[in-house]
Order: structure tokens, then C-alpha cells, then sequence
């Protein structure tokens, strides 16, 4: 039987997205999904497909959602989409849907390591989102995500592709550290956020129990291929980003990764009393590749 309530998810498409809907789906759980282009629905699902999110077409069907799962979000910009249009008023947008929706409780993706000290566009942009959620007077769970794997996120998507040429690039040392989380892990939780009342207000970092140094990671994650690894020089790497719109790394992503930012696993395991995926093992038993 299905759940009495109902939950809308935004950017139903993406990589996240697609992975709650279904562990929703399988849950019994009624879902509202929104998305700019067609997709495929899944059980249990009304689908609505806007190109520019139109209030008129969304309102009636949400209203009295139990909540909103935004998941909109982008980690590249180009002249079209910026940080500041995607990632800050799409939210402000998404935020009002909600309140004209009486739609109590919005949950988040931010980004690890974000905060009111960010000096970067992509974490200031989303430190302004998370902001403007903070003090929308909603209900809210913020996640502040590492990478979140699977088999199609662009993470593991990136290695997969160098694995076919032969050869994977590391941006300059690869000493710096990444805490990847499983993406099913990931939708237990953000559900779990959604009907616990103890995830009322609350922002988290929403990362796995390992932390690895990238270099490491990509050795795990190669091991069993004949990949040769190549560390590039860090100059060169921020040159293609800034001169190639299409190069696999942007100047965010460089920015992120160097970055080096470590979450708190304890108080997500604590909250969210939740098994969580080892991806040591994962990398292990080769499911990603
Ligand atoms: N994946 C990660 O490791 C990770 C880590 C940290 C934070 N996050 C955050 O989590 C959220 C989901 O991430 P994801 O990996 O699922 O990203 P994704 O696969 O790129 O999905 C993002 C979705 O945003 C929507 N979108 C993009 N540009 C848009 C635009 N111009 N107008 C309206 N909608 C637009 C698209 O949905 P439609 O095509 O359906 O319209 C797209 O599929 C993002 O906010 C991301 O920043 C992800």
C-alpha cells in the first residue's frame, strides 16, 4: 500500500535524483517528480516536466507535499548557467514553491567544506543557497556532500572513461583527500531526513566512514585493470580547465578536490543509526567499475 504522504523532488533527471526516486519508489512512497525534460517514471510517481519550472503548472500538484527534496543544483558554469542563476535563484525560486505549496520541509545538497569563510564561486554559491533555506522560516536538513558514488556519477564515470584509454590523470600530487559515500546510502538517509523529526534543522556533512587520499582511491578503483596513472602538473590541469569548456575537469572541480575537506562521520552515523557501505570494499568487490 502506499504512503498517506507525498514527496516532490526537484532535478529528477540527475544522478542523485534518479537513485532517490527509485528508493522512494520501492518504498511506497507517492512522489511529485520535476524535471526541465522527459524521463522515465517509476511506480508510485507523477511526473511533471517544465522547462522553467512554471509556478502554474507545479503549484496545484504540490501543494501539502510532506516535503522537497532539492536536488537541482550545478558544479560547472557556462555563460548561460551560472553559479549564481542555478544554484542561488532556482533555490530562492524553489524555496517560495514551497511556502506557496505549504510544503513544510525542504532537504538540501550542499557541498563538504562549505561555509561563511567559502572564497570559491561554486561554495559560495552554495553557502547563499543554503542561507536563503536557513532563513526562509521552512524546516530544513542541509547536506553538505563529498563524492557521492554509484555506477553513473561523474566521479566514477571520469575514471571509467581514462580505464578505457589506459591511463588515468591525477591533478598534481593526489596527496589531497576525498570521504566518497555510497549513493544508496545517501537516499536512506535523505529520506530518513524527511519523516525523522530529528533531523529538523540540522546541517550535516554527508559523507562515507573512509577517507582516501585521491591517489589512493584511483589505485583502488583501477586495481584490477592494467591502467597506468599518471600524476599531471597542477598548472597544466587548471590551464586545461580554464581554456577548454568541455575538459573532464572544470576549475571548480580542481578546487574541490585540492581542496582537501574532511566531514564528520560520526554525527551522520550517530543521527542517522543507519549500516553504512564501506567503500573499501566496494572498490573491492569492483561494483563500481
Ligand atoms: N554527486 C555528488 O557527488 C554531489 C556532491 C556534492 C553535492 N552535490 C549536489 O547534489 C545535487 C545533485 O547532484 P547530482 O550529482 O545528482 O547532479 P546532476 O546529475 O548534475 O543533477 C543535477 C540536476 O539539476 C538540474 N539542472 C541542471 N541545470 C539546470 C538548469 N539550468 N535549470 C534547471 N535545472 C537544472 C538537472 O535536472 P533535470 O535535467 O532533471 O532538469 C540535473 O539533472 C546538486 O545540487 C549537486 O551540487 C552532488
Amino acid at each position: 500500500m502506499t504512503k498517506d504522504f507525498q514527496i516532490v523532488v526537484t532535478g529528477a533527471s540527475g544522478f542523485v535524483a534518479k537513485n532517490v526516486r527509485k528508493y522512494l519508489s520501492e518504498r511506497n512512497v507517492k512522489l511529485i517528480s520535476i524535471s526541465r525534460k522527459n524521463f522515465k517514471k517509476f511506480k508510485n510517481e507523477t511526473k511533471i516536466v517544465s522547462r522553467n519550472y512554471d509556478e502554474k503548472i507545479i503549484l496545484p500538484k504540490i501543494k501539502n507535499s510532506l516535503g522537497l527534496i532539492h536536488l537541482v543544483g550545478i558544479g560547472k558554469q557556462s555563460v548561460k548557467n551560472d553559479f549564481n542563476l542555478i544554484n542561488v535563484e532556482f533555490t530562492k525560486k524553489i524555496v517560495n514553491l514551497c511556502k506557496r505549496g505549504k510544503i513544510k520541509k525542504i532537504v538540501y545538497t550542499s557541498g563538504l567544506g562549505v561555509s561563511k569563510k567559502s572564497s570559491f564561486g561554486y561554495f559560495i554559491s552554495k553557502y547563499q543557497a543554503e542561507q536563503l533555506i536557513i532563513k526562509s522560516g521552512l524546516d530544513y536538513t542541509i547536506f553538505r556532500p563529498s563524492y557521492i558514488v554509484g555506477n553513473d556519477d561523474l566521479l566514477t564515470k571520469y575514471l571509467k572513461t581514462q580505464i578505457k584509454k589506459g591511463e588515468i590523470q591525477i591533478p598534481g600530487s593526489g596527496k589531497y583527500s576525498i570521504q566518497p559515500i555510497y549513493i544508496n546510502d545517501v537516499s536512506q538517509i535523505l529520506y530518513k531526513s524527511l519523516i525523522e523529526k530529528k533531523f529538523k534543522k540540522q546541517i550535516l556533512d554527508l559523507v562515507g566512514l573512509e577517507s582516501f587520499t585521491f591517489q589512493k582511491y584511483v589505485m583502488l578503483f583501477s586495481k584490477t585493470t592494467k591502467t597506468r596513472i599518471k600524476n599531471i602538473n597542477l598548472e597544466s590541469a587548471y590551464h586545461a580547465a580554464i581554456s577548454n569548456p568541455n575538459n573532464e575537469f572544470g576549475v571548480d572541480d580542481l578546487n574541490l578536490l585540492i581542496g582537501d575537506f574532511k566531514g564528520n562521520h560520526k554525527k551522520l552515523q550517530n543521527m542517522s543509526k543507519i549500516s553504512f557501505q564501506s567503500i573499501n570494499e566496494l572498490l573491492d568487490s569492483g561494483r563500481l567499475l
